[in-house]
């Protein structure tokens, strides 16, 4: 919770003046919007009537349990932000507290009150663990110049995150539809899927002014950053990569290269163009497509390993 004197200050200070004013106003506008018309899913209106359990949870269980794990731990990133952004812009402390994280939580709540039912065990998201790299980009922060290029990578991990829950909720809502699972694709899926790109609205604004602002030197230290930290959502560990390949896998977004491309593309669009319109034409970044080609192999790797060993 943001003190008055706190306010005071970070609208005082000069980072935030920093922030550019038309820029501002459309995070504002969105904002607020957002917070009217996306209160988080009542849970009165949501229905756990599943038609077949076992063929549910065979089909799409690692991606509800993944997906439940991802939504849950953003008390994890909120505590995150705070380390790596110690004097936020007023707007995004407010739309990271105030609107998203609420939204997000209820979220995985649904999620994995689901999965439970289809008879996984309660989701246990790491929602402590603050890494040592932001840390110390954190502390490096207190220059602002510094806490610009964070924010910066900041809005790339969101805009990809909420793209890639986009993505990964269409193909769960068609998939539960096809399965026959009319309850849950329009009554959990689909109200989900309709707050997910209000997230990625915010970041894609945030994103686009900050980057115009940025100095040469910043833009550069952005791109290198970005390029050795990349990871798919929630892949933090070995084992959550893997996690996340079987979730590609199951949903059809990575059956070939040319798929597992597309998917690329999509997740990191406004990425490409703001950070390398001028080096590669239409294709994601190549850090990007490793990434997921490496998630996928470690799932390959996984279920060849598990299948050998139950022979
Ligand atoms: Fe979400
Ligand atoms: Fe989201």
């Amino acid at each position: 919770m943001a003190s008055p004197d706190r306010s005071t200050r970070t609208v005082s200070s000069a980072h935030h003046r920093r922030v550019n004013p038309t820029t501002q106003s459309r995070l504002v506008e969105h904002v607020d919007r957002v917070a009217d018309q996306h209160p988080p899913i009542d849970l009165a209106g949501v229905d756990y009537t599943i038609a077949d359990p076992v063929q549910l949870a065979q089909r799409f269980g690692p991606a509800l349990t993944y997906m439940a794990r991802v939504e849950l731990e953003v008390e994890r990133n909120v505590l995150e932000l705070n380390q790596l952004l110690p004097e936020p812009p007023e707007i995004d402390r407010r739309f990271y507290t105030d609107v998203w994280l609420p939204q997000e939580t209820r979220h995985g709540v649904i999620l994995d009150h689901l999965q439970v039912l289809l008879g996984f065990p309660r989701s246990t998201p790491d929602i402590r663990s603050v890494s040592f790299r932001l840390k110390l980009l954190g502390h490096l922060g207190k220059r602002a110049a510094i806490q610009d290029i964070s924010r910066m990578l900041y809005y790339l991990t969101g805009m990809a995150t909420e793209r890639s829950a986009v993505l990964a909720y269409n193909a769960l809502h068609d998939g539960l539809l096809n399965l026959g699972e009319q309850a849950a694709a329009s009554t959990i899926i689909a109200p989900i899927r309709r707050q997910e790109p209000g997230h990625f609205a915010y970041y894609q604004i945030a994103a686009g002014g900050l980057w115009a602002q940025l100095m040469p030197w910043q833009q550069w230290l952005v791109r290198r950053l970005r390029t050795r930290t990349f990871a798919p959502v929630g892949a933090g560990t070995a084992e959550q990569q893997a996690d996340f390949g079987s979730v590609m896998r199951s949903l059809d977004v990575s059956i070939g290269d040319q798929e597992l491309r597309s998917f690329a593309r999509q997740i990191a669009k406004v990425e490409s163009e703001l950070l390398w319109a001028t080096h590669q034409g239409l294709d994601a970044p190549a850090y990007v497509i490793n990434a997921l080609r490496r998630a996928k192999e470690a799932s390959l790797t996984r279920l060849h390993c598990d299948s050998r060993a139950a022979e």
